[in-house]
């Protein structure tokens, strides 16, 4: 089927009640470009200053130098808090439902949240936290989560959030790159009925931390944890006894918001730096934007506050519009499959965001489990974090959306602070599976390997049309380096091709000009949405003493996206075993988590090598694709008689 035959037009009830038709988005668009200081002029009064900013955007990518607002000084938990307190004090910003659907609900206004976050802002410089110190939060889904981020931006100290599912040892190493003194914790989290340790990986993670002065742990299941004296303190008796108002620190613009860890082809996570005041009108922007929110509607957006959706879409951006906010705690099929679909009744949501990976799980059971929910409150569906296949798209327009509802398919990544590619609402026909348009000030284009333009510069790439994705402008979202290594953030994203912002993303661009993202073209794989460094994985098995070397590649997997598959070589008179197996994919278990467990763990006595002995990787992906029949050429290689073997073994059959 051709893409057009997919086009899904805007319907009466988005445009009716749309906030950017198609000519405003194309004015809006065109003057980003063409008057971007004026157009970016017409935007900072979304946020409130202490020192509003005289200058805009002041950026190069060669060198690398990445300024928005400079002159600005504003902080961010007032933008989430106290500016909405004359009018919104009792409006609920977080509702929270907890992993066991009859947990008791919990219903945080905004003006509690603004107590509680000076509470814990106070807490924190009680225990010596200062102005631009790393604090590490390993937080469960809960309001508190979200009070010891605005706690941290209301100090001026900055954030670095580890997803709940890491392992002690990816801890470890985030505190450890980020120098960080502080760590905010909570006893342990719910995930599916079960607990999930959080202090005790902390515990764990600080033995090889002996710089961690401090310890904030959040009592939330009440289970028992260890408390190191000195070190540990419970928040609820340090909140007892400090006051519920904080002077917020006056920010520059341009001073580090937080820290993100997330992976590449390369090497360890990177820690991605965002500052002030450019991040937080890049995601107030989009927020109001994109899913087109209307004061008092109930927005949920299903990521953990461990990735960076849930910082900008459950944290910053719908906090800093006065916004409310489900929190979920669990997972979609706890305690049934049902429960996204129950979810959404119980509360009452109008916009819904979630991930193309929950989606398919989802889709196993059919419809049933959804049609028996009242999901009439739904207004607007969102997809994030990795290509939607059509199948699933449709899925979700017709039995989740009715076949009514626009589905914006927001593309963006930890990099660029929030949503970069998406249809709007009222604005934009749909395709499924289509980003479909570039926000404003964005400018997508596409290049071949050489770096040449494909058809025309500066994004001006009439479909149909496919390369690797770059953008040339900066926009106030932007990361603005890695912690503590800029050469290494300048060489990641700029140097592919110089002077342009390498996604790592390829797409092509069709003949009505939508952008249509095709997946990761470096290795770098994309399990259920998490993003995932093939190197990380292949370090995490050769740990392992018995390992030679390991090829880690991904394979299309009909739930996760892509799936992992591991090519192991063992070192020589090491014998295959079942428990050797267990023993691997524990080792990625320990140095990195449970989601980077391989799906396939193939043991093979060599792999594909050139004669200078770089590993074939092309060659390895195909047959992991089981995807063999034009495996391209081989004759390059040091010994062709490792491929038969190696299909001849292949796993995913
Ligand atoms: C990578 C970024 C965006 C926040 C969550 C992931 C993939 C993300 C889409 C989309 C196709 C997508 C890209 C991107 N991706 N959204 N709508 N369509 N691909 O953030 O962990 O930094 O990963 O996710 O490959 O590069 P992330």
């Amino acid at each position: 089927m051709s893409d057009a035959d997919h086009l899904f037009p805007v319907t009466d009830a988005a445009l009716a009640a749309t906030r950017t038709t198609a000519a405003q988005y194309a004015a809006n668009y065109a003057r980003s470009l063409s008057d971007s200081d004026g157009f970016w002029r017409d935007q900072v009064g979304r946020l409130d200053w202490m020192t509003p900013p005289t200058k805009m955007g002041n950026w190069s990518w060669d060198p690398v130098d990445i300024k928005w607002f400079e002159d600005g000084v504003l902080n961010v938990s007032v933008n989430c808090l106290d500016r909405h307190l004359p009018h919104h004090a009792d409006t609920i910003a977080i509702v929270w439902e907890g992993d066991d659907p009859k947990a008791p609900v919990r219903r945080i206004s905004y003006g509690e949240l603004h107590a509680e976050t000076c509470r814990m802002a106070n807490a924190l410089i009680g225990l010596g936290v200062q102005k631009g110190d790393r604090v590490t939060l390993y937080m469960p889904m809960i309001p508190e989560a979200a009070m010891a981020m605005l706690a941290c931006a209301r100090i001026g100290a900055v954030h670095s959030v580890v997803f709940g599912g890491f392992s002690p040892e990816a801890i470890a190493g985030r505190i450890q790159d980020a120098d960080s003194k502080f760590v905010i914790t909570a006893d342990y989290g719910n995930r599916a009925g079960k607990p999930l340790q959080l202090k005790g990986a902390v515990d764990k993670a600080l033995e090889q931390c002996p710089d961690v002065e401090a310890v904030l742990v959040v009592r939330h299941t009440g289970a028992e944890v260890n408390m190191h004296p000195e070190r540990d303190h419970w928040w609820h008796e340090l909140r007892a006894q400090v006051p519920a108002t904080c002077t917020p620190e006056p920010m520059a613009a341009e001073d580090p918001l937080f820290i993100l860890y997330t992976s590449g082809s390369t090497g360890k996570p990177k820690g991605v730096l965002h500052t002030t005041a450019g991040y937080l009108l890049w995601t107030n922007m989009t927020f109001e934007t994109v899913f087109d929110y209307r004061q008092g509607e109930l927005f949920w957006c299903t990521a953990d506050v461990g990735w960076v959706t849930g910082h900008s879409y459950i944290v910053y951006g719908p906090l800093s519009n006065a916004a409310t906010v489900l929190m979920f705690e669990g997972v979609p099929n706890y305690p049934d499959v049902d429960r996204f679909w129950a979810t959404i009744a119980k509360h009452k949501v109008n916009i819904f965001y979630t991930a193309p990976t929950a989606l398919r799980a989802l889709m196993r059971d059919g419809p049933e489990p959804v049609d028996r929910h009242d999901l009439s409150s739904l207004r607007l569906l969102g997809t994030v974090g990795e290509p939607i296949n059509p199948e699933a798209w449709l899925w979700y327009h017709r039995h989740v959306g009715k076949s009514k509802l626009p589905i914006v398919d927001t593309w963006w990544q930890t990099e660029t602070g929030g949503a970069m590619m998406t249809p709007l609402p009222g604005a934009h026909a749909l395709k499924p599976g289509a980003a479909a348009m570039p926000f404003y000030g964005i400018v997508p284009a596409l290049v071949d390997a050489e770096g040449k333009f494909i058809a025309g510069p500066e994004g001006q790439n009439p479909g149909p049309n496919e390369g690797n994705l770059v953008l040339t402008r900066s926009w106030p979202g932007q990361a603005r380096t890695v912690y503590g290594d800029h050469e290494r953030f300048t060489q990641t994203y700029f140097t592919t091709y110089r002077g342009l912002y390498f996604t790592g993303d390829g797409a092509r661009r069709d003949a009505d000009g939508y952008w249509w993202i095709t997946g990761r073209v470096d290795d770098v794989i994309n399990v259920s949405g998490h993003r995932m460094g093939t190197a990380e994985v292949e370090s995490a098995l050769v740990a392992h003493p018995d390992v030679a070397e390991a090829a880690v590649v991904g394979y299309p997997h009909d739930i996760k996206g892509q799936g992992i598959y591991a090519y192991v070589t063992l070192n020589s008179g090491v014998e295959a075993s079942d428990k050797l197996l267990t023993e691997l994919r524990y080792s990625v278990r320990e140095h990195i988590g449970p989601i980077a467990t391989p799906d396939h763990l193939h043991l093979t006595p060599a792999l594909p090598k050139t004669r200078s002995g770089k590993i074939m990787r092309r060659i390895l992906r195909k047959i992991a694709e089981n995807d063999f029949a034009a495996l391209g050429d081989t004759s390059t290689l040091a010994d062709p008689s490792v491929v038969q073997a190696l299909i001849d073994g292949r796993l995913n059959r």
